[in-house]
């Protein structure tokens, strides 16, 4: 039975950041209940088909993962976990502690499917955020997204970085570069061209100084805005390419209200929406990395998944993993079994023998 059909229409009474909070909680409370979660999370694993691939050199049990921003403290990656998801993202995570923009700074468009945010990385800050993590046992693949505190100034904000990939190298399976939230202050400018080239360069002599230190390698993939036009897109993707990153993340939010009617509420709000109405941009904006980039390195597609269909879009667009966020929000959980089973369709009728050849990849 799909529960959450149950559930929705309470948590939609609900104020949008009230019902995400209560939503984390029971995530965080069901993940802690040893050995309930790692029960859930073999029952999901066992229910829902699980096709494995190599992305980033990094084996993950499906191409499922969950967006950044839902878990942002990392309070709830075990209850994640044992949702089934192949992976989570977790954060954005800033050096320091902030609050982020005041209340309200989370809005529902239902009428559209959509969602407008601009919370401005409220987080808990790099120490909060590991104590939380090594609370849970976090089972799952991790990436781990990082930001700059919004108080740095944008020509210091590679410390800001630098500071967070240094505080988690060792713990993530890879470490998400967010240059492109539209509620910092001029954080976008980091995807300028020299801007990026530096960030770029500073972020890869860390990486390959931690890989020694460490004894391990951490990819590094780049989380990118989708309010570019296609000569950005090359510069960047190129620029990437380059510099030897290992992902790129596409997208995230937009500051465009694309097909959305002045008659939706709240659709005058500022921030950055996603969910349906980001949904033909960020495809777009796969299809022109995909393009671009051959096979030089992969691509993470995310915005405005909401049924098995999208999803697929997003793989034919040229993405090798994806993720989800404003999708869960409307469908619940069932989203995740949904597209894990048209995948499983689509491996036996095309007689596949992996996830990588029936994507070409
Ligand atoms: C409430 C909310 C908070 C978000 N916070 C972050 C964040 O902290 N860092 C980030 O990189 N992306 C963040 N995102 C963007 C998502 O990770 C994703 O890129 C975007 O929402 C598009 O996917 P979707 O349409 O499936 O939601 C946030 C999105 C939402 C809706």
């Amino acid at each position: 039975m799909d529960s959450y059909r149950l559930l929705r229409p309470l948590l939609f009474r609900l104020p949008p950041e009230t019902s995400h909070q209560f939503t984390l909680r029971a995530l965080s409370l069901a993940g802690r209940m040893h050995p309930l979660d790692q029960f859930l999370a073999d029952a999901a694993r066992g229910r829902l088909p699980q096709h494995p691939i190599t992305v980033m050199g990094i084996p993950f049990p499906n191409p499922v993962g969950v967006a950044a921003g839902l878990d942002k403290h990392a309070s709830a990656v075990d209850g994640l976990s044992a949702l089934g998801f192949g992976f989570v993202e977790l954060g954005t995570v800033t050096p320091l502690a902030q609050p982020g923009n005041p209340r309200p700074r989370l809005f529902r468009l239902s009428t559209i499917n959509g969602v407008i945010n601009r919370n401005g990385f409220n987080s808990v800050g790099l120490n909060q955020f590991l104590s939380n993590l090594a609370c849970s046992r976090h089972t799952v693949r991790l990436g781990i997204n990082i930001g700059k505190n919004a108080a740095t100034p944008l020509e210091h904000a590679e410390q800001d970085y630098l500071t967070a990939l240094r505080a988690v190298y060792g713990v993530a399976d890879y470490i998400a570069v967010n240059i492109s939230s539209p509620n910092t202050p001029g954080l976008r400018d980091l995807q300028g061209e020299d801007a990026l080239d530096n960030l770029l360069g500073k972020l890869k002599d860390e990486q390959s100084r931690l890989s020694d230190n460490h004894g391990h390698y951490t990819p590094l993939a780049v989380k990118i805005s989708p309010d570019m036009d296609q000569i950005d897109i090359d510069r960047i993707a190129e620029s990437l390419a380059r510099h030897e990153l290992d992902a790129v993340i596409a997208t995230n939010t937009t500051v465009s209200r694309p097909g959305v009617s002045a008659q939706v509420p709240q659709s005058i709000e500022q921030g950055g929406l996603s969910g349906e109405p980001l949904n033909e941009i960020s495809s777009r904006v796969i299809a022109r990395l995909a393009s671009t980039l051959g096979s030089a390195l992969p691509i993470i597609g995310v915005g405005g998944i909401m049924n098995a269909a999208d999803a697929w879009e997003k793989f034919t667009a040229g993405a090798s993993l994806i993720q989800l966020y404003t999708g869960l929000i409307y469908r619940g959980p069932r989203l995740l079994g949904d597209i894990l089973t048209d995948i499983d369709r689509r491996m036996s009728s095309a007689q596949a023998g992996s996830l990588t050849e029936l994507l070409g990849r």
